[in-house]
């Protein structure tokens, strides 16, 4: 027996070699004599043409070979008869793995919308595009493994099952194993989670970012990168209700290093992507966006721009545009807001600074005007943000001011608010969406298509 070829690798092999693959037959088409398959097994966007002689194999025996069916051939890579120099295969062996009724494959050889495709996410990492975006969104997550290794920072896990609130926006999943309907009530009439599996009630965590800072205060530089969950607004082409967050947090830096770190860091994806994913990324810029590749290469080629909050709602106010929201000071900003800044003033992604504390969370670094946080968002063209974060407030009064300020209940917090007690140091981090990182990587417009089984409101399916 011969050892199976992965399609990627064959292009590797002189003409003339005998090969095994295997994979899905993306179409079957042919006349009397040839039959032309269509062979792809995941490793690469390109497609290797198999060609069957009729009279070899028998028509009857072709016959299940269509679209969808899992084949094992045998046969000769050679020279193709037609365009360049591509190989393909004369088949010698075909083995049936797997068929898929023509009848019954929602597959066809015709093209599908995005539509119809999110309704079968079971099937459509089969498509040429699911591929392609799976592919990218695979080689994205290791480069963020690697850009974050390679600069000395530290991988931690952070739980998924948490008490806390971390960014006091009140839009969790809760994560319970009592009847709600048959508990015990305390004397205000809300749950008595004592009798729960932890004693207490739990979430499903909305960020990493309060267990991270306890291992920035450790280990100095560390990173979280794990699936996050927000129970509200996820009707949007650019909300989940679970998301993967990637969160670096650095002891002793300031938010211009945050700024630096995530500018670095983003352009760095990018790179990876256009040197790692070209052929990916060639078919989704044919496909859905002409502008793919050109818009990727256009982050790399100038700094970003820094401005504050105040600055950005100035330029707003001034542009003359009609928003659906109403822009002013203290107004939290809209997509529509932060692409008419990117895409329309700036043409360029842009670093938000120095916001209302009044729209930002409780542990943000505040700033002497006593109105204002050392929060930063960076703003994507097509996305909005794609990143959010912050200097941190590390002064235990301030802090503490502040959730006395805003009401919050230090009970689940506590161990937080220790690092403020003991060796308390300046620091700062952020958060990037993944998703949101994938959907401007690879151009797609809806965040749904680009995580292989998306949960939004009443999407739950696969
Ligand atoms: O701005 P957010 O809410 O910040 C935090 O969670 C901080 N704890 C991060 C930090 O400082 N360590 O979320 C960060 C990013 C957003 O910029 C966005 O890209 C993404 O997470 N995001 C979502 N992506 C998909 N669906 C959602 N519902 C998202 N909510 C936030
Ligand atoms: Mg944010």
């Amino acid at each position: 027996t011969i050892r199976r070829t992965k399609i990627s690798d064959l292009s590797q092999l002189p003409f003339g070699t005998q090969v095994s693959v295997k994979g899905w037959v993306r179409t079957r088409r042919g006349n009397k004599q040839v039959s032309f398959i269509a062979l792809n097994d995941g490793s690469t966007i390109n497609n290797i043409q198999i060609v069957a002689d009729i009279e070899q194999f028998g028509d009857e025996y072709l016959k299940p070979v269509s679209t969808g069916a899992c084949i094992h051939v045998i046969g000769t890579y050679v020279e193709s008869q037609g365009k360049g120099q591509n190989g393909e295969i004369q088949a010698e062996k075909i083995e049936i793995y797997g068929t898929a009724d023509p009848l019954e494959y929602p597959l066809q050889k015709k093209g599908h919308s995005l539509e119809f495709l999110r309704e079968i996410a079971h099937l459509r990492p089969r498509t040429n595009t699911f591929g392609a975006i799976f592919r990218i969104r695979h080689h994205m997550a290791y480069a963020i493994h690697k850009y974050f290794n390679d600069n000395g920072f530290y991988y931690l896990h952070t739980p998924i099952i948490t008490a806390s609130d971390a960014e006091g926006a009140g839009s969790m999943f809760q994560a319970t194993t009592l009847d709600l309907n048959k508990v015990a009530r305390t004397e205000d009439g809300s749950v008595d989670y004592s009798q729960d599996f932890f004693g207490r009630q739990t979430n499903l965590t909305v960020s990493g970012q309060l267990e991270g800072e306890l291992g920035a205060m450790a280990l100095g530089a560390i990173y979280t990168f794990g699936p996050t969950f927000r129970a509200e607004n996820s009707n949007t082409p650019r909300h989940l209700a679970e998301f993967w967050m990637i969160e670096p947090e650095v002891a002793f830096y300031d938010i211009h290093d945050n700024m630096d770190l995530a500018e670095d860091f983003l352009k760095y994806l990018i790179r990876y992507a256009l040197d790692n994913c070209k052929d990916d990324l060639d078919f989704l810029n044919e496909m859905y966006d002409k502008e793919l590749v050109e818009r990727l290469e256009l982050v790399l080629a100038h700094d970003f721009v820094r401005l504050s909050y105040t600055e950005g709602v100035k330029i707003l106010e001034e542009s003359g545009q009609k928003f659906e929201f109403p822009v002013y000071w203290g107004a939290d900003l809209q997509s529509e807001h932060e692409r008419y800044l990117v895409e329309k003033h700036f043409k360029r992604p842009v670093i938000m600074t120095d916001y209302p504390k009044e729209i930002k969370s409780f542990y943000m670094k505040q700033n002497e005007d006593g109105k204002t946080v050392r929060g930063m968002d960076v703003l994507f063209p097509k996305i909005g943000e794609i990143i959010g974060g912050s200097e941190r407030e590390a002064d235990y009064d301030k802090l503490m001011n502040r959730i006395n300020e805003i009401g919050m209940h230090t009970d689940p917090i506590w161990w937080y608010l220790e690092t403020r007690k003991f060796g308390t140091a300046p620091h700062a981090g952020f958060g990037l969406g993944f998703e949101r990182l994938i959907l401007f990587v690879t151009g797609m417009a809806n965040i749904r298509d680009v995580i292989p089984f998306p949960r939004t409101p009443n999407n739950a399916d696969f």
